[in-house]
C-alpha cells in the first residue's frame, strides 16, 4: 500500500526549526518559528499560567471527558475577549463557539463547517499568507485562491490591489484576513482599511474568515480586536478562529477556537450543532488541560490582570526589538532602507533577501529564517542584535 507514497520535503517553518536544534554553534540564533522568546533565549510559561495550572493541580478531581465543543468558561471568556462583552452579535445571541485543538484545529473546524454549509466555497487567501494556511484548508477540502496583499517592494499592503481583487468576488466567497500580525509580513490593516473591507463585504455578499492567533501581540487586545468586531456588527456571518500559543504561551498545550457569528439566534443554534458535529468526526472532543488555564485566567479576576501586564511585557518587548534591530542595521550602513521594520508589527518581517542570502546566513553565520526571509522579530535580543545585524549586513 505505502509504495505510492513520495517522501516530502520538510515543513517550511518547523524544518529550519528542527536545523536549529542540531546545529552545534554556540552562539547560533533562531529567528524561525513563531514563538515568543525572552532576553535569555527562553519561551517562558507565563505567572498567570503557571498560577491557574497549579490551581487546577490542586482542585481538579477527574480526567473523565468534557465535551466537544470544550470547555464552557473557555468558550465564553474567549468570545468576550474576541467581541467584547457588550458587542449586539454577542449580546443577540449569534455567536457560537467551539474550543479547538490549537488555531490549526480551529481553521480545521471551520474549513469543515463552511464546506458542509457550502461545498463549492471558495477562500481567499492573502499574498503572501501563513504557509500552513494553504495545505490545512485544501487538506479539509477547501478551494482556495489568492488576492494581491503585501507590495515587497514598498513594504507595504497594495491595499487598492487587494480591494480591487474583492470587487470581483461573487456572494458568499470567503476571504481570509488575519486579524493583527499578520504573518509573515507583519502589515496590518489599518481601521480605515478595517472600515473599508466590512463596507465592501457587506455590499457585496462576502464573509469574513479571520485568523487571530496573535490577538493582544499588536497594539493591545481591544485594539487587536477592532477588525473582528467591526466585521460582525455589520455582516451577517463571520468565521473567527482564534489561538492561544502564542498571547498565553501555551503552545503545546493545543488551545484555540473556532466562532462563527450567524445571522440569528436560531442559525447560531444550528452552527454550533454542526461545528460540533464536525469536531467529533475529526478529534472528537479537544484536549481540556490548556483551555481549562485560560478559563480560569480569564474568569479570576486577579489572574486576568496579570495576564493583560505579561502580555503587556511580550507586546512592548517585540515592538521594542523592532526599534533596536533597525537601530543597529543603520548603524552599520546597510546598504538598505529596513524602517519598515519598525513600523511593521507581531513576531514577524519579511528581511526582503534572496534564498541564497538567507541560506548563507544560516550556514556561514548560524542565523536561522524562514527561506522567505520571514524573521521572528523575538529570537532578537539585547546580546544578539548586533551579531544578527552584522550578519544581515554581510550578505547583503
Ligand atoms: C509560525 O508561523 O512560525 C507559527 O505559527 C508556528 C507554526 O506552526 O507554523
Amino acid at each position: 500500500m505505502l509504495e505510492t507514497l513520495e517522501g516530502l520535503p520538510t515543513d517550511a517553518i518547523l524544518g529550519i526549526m528542527a536545523l536549529f536544534r542540531e546545529d552545534q554553534d554556540p552562539g547560533k540564533i533562531d529567528l524561525s518559528v513563531g514563538v515568543y522568546q525572552d532576553e535569555e533565549g527562553l519561551t517562558p510559561i507565563l505567572e498567570c499560567v503557571r498560577r491557574a495550572e497549579q490551581k487546577l493541580l490542586e482542585t481538579q478531581r477527574t480526567k473523565s471527558y468534557v465535551a466537544i465543543a470544550g470547555n464552557a468558561g473557555f468558550n465564553s471568556g474567549i468570545e468576550t475577549l474576541l467581541f467584547g462583552a457588550d458587542h449586539p452579535a454577542l449580546r443577540d445571541g449569534r455567536v457560537s463557539t467551539v474550543q479547538t485543538p490549537g488555531g490549526s484545529g480551529g481553521l480545521c473546524v471551520a474549513a469543515h463547517l463552511i464546506l458542509r454549509a457550502n461545498p463549492e466555497a471558495r477562500v481567499w487567501l492573502s499574498d503572501p499568507s501563513w504557509p500552513n494556511h494553504s495545505p490545512l484548508l485544501k487538506l479539509a477540502g477547501l478551494s482556495l485562491e489568492q488576492y494581491p496583499y503585501y507590495d515587497y517592494e514598498n513594504h507595504c499592503i497594495d491595499f487598492d490591489a487587494m480591494f480591487g481583487a474583492f470587487e470581483g468576488l461573487d456572494r458568499g466567497e470567503l476571504v481570509l484576513l488575519h486579524g493583527c500580525c499578520h504573518n509573515p509580513s507583519g502589515a496590518d490593516l489599518s481601521r480605515e482599511q478595517w472600515n473599508a473591507l466590512a463596507e465592501q463585504f457587506e455590499r457585496r455578499g462576502i464573509v469574513p474568515f479571520i485568523d487571530l492567533a496573535y490577538i493582544g501581540l499588536s497594539e493591545g487586545l481591544e485594539e487587536d480586536a477592532y477588525g473582528v468586531r467591526v466585521m460582525a456588527e455589520r455582516l451577517p456571518e463571520v468565521v473567527v478562529v482564534a489561538s492561544c500559543s502564542k498571547n498565553l504561551g501555551l503552545y503545546r498545550e493545543r488551545v484555540g477556537s473556532a466562532s462563527v457569528v450567524s445571522k440569528d439566534p436560531a442559525a447560531a443554534k444550528i452552527t454550533l450543532s454542526n461545528a460540533s458535529n464536525v469536531a467529533r468526526g475529526i478529534y472528537s472532543m479537544p484536549p481540556d488541560h490548556g483551555a481549562a488555564i485560560v478559563a480560569e485566567v480569564l474568569h479570576d479576576d486577579t489572574s486576568r490582570a496579570l495576564w493583560f501586564e505579561e502580555l503587556g511585557v511580550m507586546r512592548d518587548r517585540l515592538n521594542d526589538l523592532r526599534h533596536l534591530l533597525v537601530d543597529k542595521l543603520v548603524e552599520r550602513n546597510a546598504p538598505r532602507d529596513f524602517s519598515f521594520i519598525a513600523q511593521e508589527r507581531g513576531m514577524f518581517s519579511f528581511l526582503g533577501i534572496s534564498r541564497e542570502q538567507v541560506i548563507r546566513l544560516r550556514e556561514e553565520f548560524h542565523v536561522y529564517m524562514v527561506e522567505s526571509s520571514r524573521i521572528n522579530i523575538a529570537g532578537v535580543n539585547q546580546s544578539n542584535a548586533e551579531t544578527v545585524a552584522d550578519a544581515i549586513v554581510a550578505v547583503l
